[in-house]
This record gives C-alpha cells, structure tokens and sequence, in this order.
C-alpha cells in the first residue's frame, strides 16, 4: 500500500467554504477559486464533504444519486473542472462514499417501497407489527431505529436519521451496486476516497435487544466489516489511493485491521476516542456539559499512537470536522490565549505519527459561534437533542447552552474569508450565520501576519515535507503523569524531536534532560526564548516548543 506519510489532508464543508454565485450556498466554483489559497498553505489532498443529489435532511449524508451532483453545489462540469485545477495544483480530490445508508429518496428505496423485492433486499426489512420494533436500539440522532412501513407491514433500519435507510451489505448485489460507484469517479480522476461510517456496515446475524446500550455493541466493527472492506478496495483497484475510514466506536484492534500495512484494507482511519474526553461514560454524555479530562487524553493518545505504531497501522491525525466543535473552543482558549492556544494544539497533533487533517478554519483559528437562539441551528442532531433536552426537563437556556458547546454546527458556520460583510463568504445572507467574530478572526487579515495562526500551519506543513522524522519516525512519549504537559518524541535514525505542549492558562513544568541541552529549537509559540535551567522546563500557557538533534 502507498505511503501518505508526509500528506497533509484538507477537508472542505463546501456548504460553508465558499458562494460563488450570490445564494448563500458554497459550491463546488467556490473551492475552485480557493485553489491557489490551498496550494499556498501546501496541502496535498482535498476530502469534499458529500455534494451529490440529495434532500439534503442531513447535509447531504443522506444520498439520494451517488453519481450526480445536487445542483445547489454546481454542475459535472464544476465538478470536472474543480477536478482538472487540483491536478494542475498537484492537490488530488478525494470524495466522501456514504455506503451505510442511502436517503430514502433513492431510487433503490422508492422501489422498494413501491413493492419490489429486489430493492427490499438492499435495505435491512424486518416483518413485524406496527407496535413491536424488531429491536430496542436507538438511532444516533435519537428516537428509535427502526421505522414501520404500514403499506409493506414492515420495520426498516436507520441508524441516523429517518430517512437514511441502512443498506444491506450482505446482498452481493448492493456491493457490486457500490463498486460501481467507486469506479465511476475513478474513472473522472479523483484520487481517494473517505468512507462514512464504514464500520458500521456488517450487520449482526441475529437481531436482538440491547439491554445495555443503543445498540451499537451489536453492529460496531460487525462480523463482516474486513471482508467487505478488501473486497471493496480490491475490486475497484484503490489500493494505492488515499483511503480513510471513518470508525465510529471502533477499537485499537480493529483500527490495526483496518489499516494494517499488510491488510490491504485502508490507508487510514479515523477513530474519536480522543474527542469523548469531555463526555466520559460514553455517547449519551455528549449532551450534558463537563470540563476536559486532560490526563484521559493523554492516556488516549499514548494507547492509540503505541499501538497503532506497534501494530504496523496508520492514524489519521484531527482535532476537528463537520461534526466536531472548534478545537479551540473545546481545548484551547477563546479569550487572552487565543492564538497560543490555536498553535499549540495545532503543533501537538500534527507532529504525531500519523497523516494530519485540516478542517477549513481550523488554519485561522475559527471558533465556536455561541448561537443563543435554537432557530440558528440547522443540524438535525442538533435539533432533535434540542426537543429531547427540553422533554427530559431542562429549560430552553439550559438546553442552549448545551447546543452552545455541542452541536455540529459549531464547525459548520461560514468561513471567515475577510473583514467584509458575510465574511467574504457571500453577498449575501448565508443558508447558517456567521460567527461575530469575524472581523477579527479571517483569512485576509492572518495573510498580512507573519505570526498568524495561519503562518503556524503552513509551517506545520512545510516541515513535514522537509523533515522525514515527522513523517516517518517513531514515536514514544514522556512526562505521561504529568498532567499540565503532553510531550513526545520522534525518532529516526539519528534525527530526533522533542515536542513539549502545555495544556494549561497558566505555567507547566517538566523535566528537561541532560540529553536535550543541545537541542535547536525549531518551532514554537511564544516570540521571546524562555528561560529555562535545562534540569526543569517551564512552558508558558499554551506553549509549544519543538526541539531538534541529530542531522539537518
Ligand atoms: C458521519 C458523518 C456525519 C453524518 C453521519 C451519517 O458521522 O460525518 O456528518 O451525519 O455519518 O451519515
Ligand atoms: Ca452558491
């Protein structure tokens, strides 16, 4: 399998990125101007969000044509051409396969409602009475799982929303249905692939209640996933193309499965483990407020980049996505650290062994929008969590506060382009509001800054490049009681790091070894050199140091 070792991704939620056209919506001509901006940070792949047909209930992750594009978002052409500017770039495209589910809008779904037994055999149709779902398991965006079809008298399976309906992946028909997918955008160039979901593709033999849990137990990582996966990727010929899973409560085991050098399953995955330190006790503690547990990341982070290492396997390295709150919100500092904050977290995952991800706004340091009325929100997560708060008894502020810290659509907001109305986004109102920080925080501004956000991640990138014991070395990390500090290194040959952040608003300190006194510094957040006695480092709030030895 191909190496993307010294890759740095970008991912782009074309809705928000940039309105060529003037109706509030981004579009695929929108990215296509942004080109020479991407090229100039210096990323090699761009993941696209879904933009194909759709209804659009869940932004476009309920599918209704895997081979058109919805034409809020553009044409083929866009499409082609966005396609042809990339490669003239040398950025390659990578599109988003959501295979789990379709919308019920699809074609396959309305003949299958329509009466035809071939097409209910896609989907997962359990007999039953309208009263008795076949199982107890909960969607993820709340309510039931299961919805009854009185016309058929049949349940059908959604794991998200109503109307994305699970596809039945043990049908040899569906599979190949999907392949033909993947060869069909192949064919126009594009250069990988995400994978929604995909671990929740293989369903259980038996259907029975989760007495314990949503369900997920059953169906996570399920009897069928590795099979399905090499079957996929052999049969369209993309072992060589960049390929990630997203694993949703997936394991370290699995992980090194799927992304096993050996396995010839995927390039990489992406696993949460490390964005559930604010919800400990699992999924459902999403939707009730509590404070980072730092030291859990820590651990979290050691469990996953030793194993993965040992395990010859490939991490995908975020901190944020269309799903995830601001980083900087969530685990830096919004206020007086904003742009120590920004970098240190920025230098801590990208300088780990793995492939970094960039989600757009996270190079300026976008924040969290602190909406304050529920008809800001668009996310259907986000609204369904917000009934459910309210039912279960709290008052709509509470509930707001929540969504504040929360929802999805804290990364989705526009992205702050300029200082100039609807933040260069477009002229005109944005389908979701800008964030009021906008004036402060943007692209044009932290061009003109040599000590911008924005400078820290093309740095970043440019060292990866350079430097093959970011990409390649190994890693081991220090200070793991330490609780204020994340620290590591990595190592190749003679070429060695040291990678020391503090966590905290106020100073940390950590041991500096004998062996580091000749370090060179070559990245860091703060102007002035610190003082420190080379027996104890003291970082400054925020800080990251990065220091040098061995050869250039
Ligand atoms: C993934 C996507 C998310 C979507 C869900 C269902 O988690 O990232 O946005 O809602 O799958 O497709
Ligand atoms: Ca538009």
């Amino acid at each position: 399998m191909a190496d993307f070792s010294n890759k740095v991704i970008y991912q782009i939620y074309p809705k928000s990125f940039k309105d060529s056209n003037g109706d509030g919506i981004g579009d695929i001509p929108g990215v296509i101007e942004k080109l020479d901006y991407l090229q100039d940070l210096g990323v090699d792949y761009l993941w696209l969000t879904p933009f194909f047909v759709s209804p659009q209930r869940d932004n476009g992750y309920d599918v209704a044509d895997y081979r058109n594009i919805d034409p809020m978002f553009g044409t083929m052409e866009d499409l082609d051409n966005l396609i042809a500017e990339g490669e003239k770039r040398n950025i390659g495209l990578m599109f988003d396969m959501v295979f789990n589910h379709t919308s019920t809008s699809h074609e396959w779904f309305r003949r299958a409602l329509a009466g035809e037994k071939k097409y209910q055999d896609y989907y997962i149709f359990k007999e039953g009475a309208p009263d008795q779902p076949p199982t107890n398991w909960q969607s993820k965006f709340g309510g039931s799982a299961w919805e009854y079809v009185s016309s058929l008298g049949k349940w059908y399976l959604h794991l998200f929303d109503v109307t994305q309906a699970d596809l039945n992946w043990k049908n040899p028909e569906v599979r190949e249905e999907l392949k033909e997918v993947i060869r069909f955008w192949k064919a126009k160039g594009v250069k990988g692939f995400r994978f929604d979901v995909v671990n929740l593709i293989s369903k259980p033999e038996i259907w029975e209640d989760d007495f314990e849990g949503d369900g997920r137990k059953f169906y996570t990582d399920g009897p069928y996933v590795h099979e399905y996966l090499k079957e996929l990727v052999r049969d369209t010929g993309i072992e060589d193309y960049v390929t990630v899973g997203e694993m949703s409560s997936t394991t370290l085991e699995h992980c090194i499965r799927y992304s096993g050098a050996e396995e010839k399953e995927l390039s990489m995955c992406f696993n949460f483990h490390h964005l559930k330190v604010d919800y400990r006790g699992g999924d459902k503690w999403k939707w009730e407020l509590m404070e980072p547990d730092y030291m859990e990341l820590k651990v979290i982070f050691e469990k996953w980049q030793m194993g993965m290492q040992r395990g010859n396997a490939w991490n995908a390295l975020f901190w944020c996505n269309h799903d995830q709150p601001r980083i900087v919100s969530r685990f830096g500092n919004e206020g007086e650290y904003w742009k120590e904050s920004a970098k240190m977290l920025a230098g801590m995952i990208h300088l780990m062994r793995g492939t970094p991800y960039i989600y757009q706004g996270e190079e300026i340091g976008m924040t969290n929008p602190h909406y304050t009325s529920i008809e800001q929100y668009a996310d259907v997560e986000s609204r369904n969590y917000y009934e459910i708060l309210l039912n279960e008894g709290k008052t709509k502020e509470e509930a707001l506060e929540i969504l504040a810290a929360r929802s999805r659509d804290n990364s989705r907001t526009p992205m702050q382009w300029t200082d100039e109305r609807y933040c260069g986004f477009s002229d005109t109102k944005p389908w979701i509001p800008v964030s009021d920080n906008f004036e402060k925080i943007n692209v044009k501004k932290q061009k003109q800054d040599r000590d911008s956000i924005l400078e820290f991640y093309k740095k970043l990138i440019m060292l990866r490049k350079e430097k093959e014991v970011i990409a390649r070395g190994n890693i081991e990390f220090m200070e793991v009681e330490n609780a204020g500090v994340l620290a590591y290194t990595r190592c190749l040959d003679k070429q060695k790091l040291l990678v020391c952040c503090n966590f905290r608003d106020v100073e940390s300190q950590m041991e500096f070894t004998q062996e580091w006194k000749s370090g060179r510094k070559i990245l860091g957040n703060y102007e002035e050199n610190h003082k420190n006695n080379y027996k104890v480092l003291t970082l400054r709030p925020y800080e990251i140091i990065v220091l040098e030895k061995g050869e250039e």
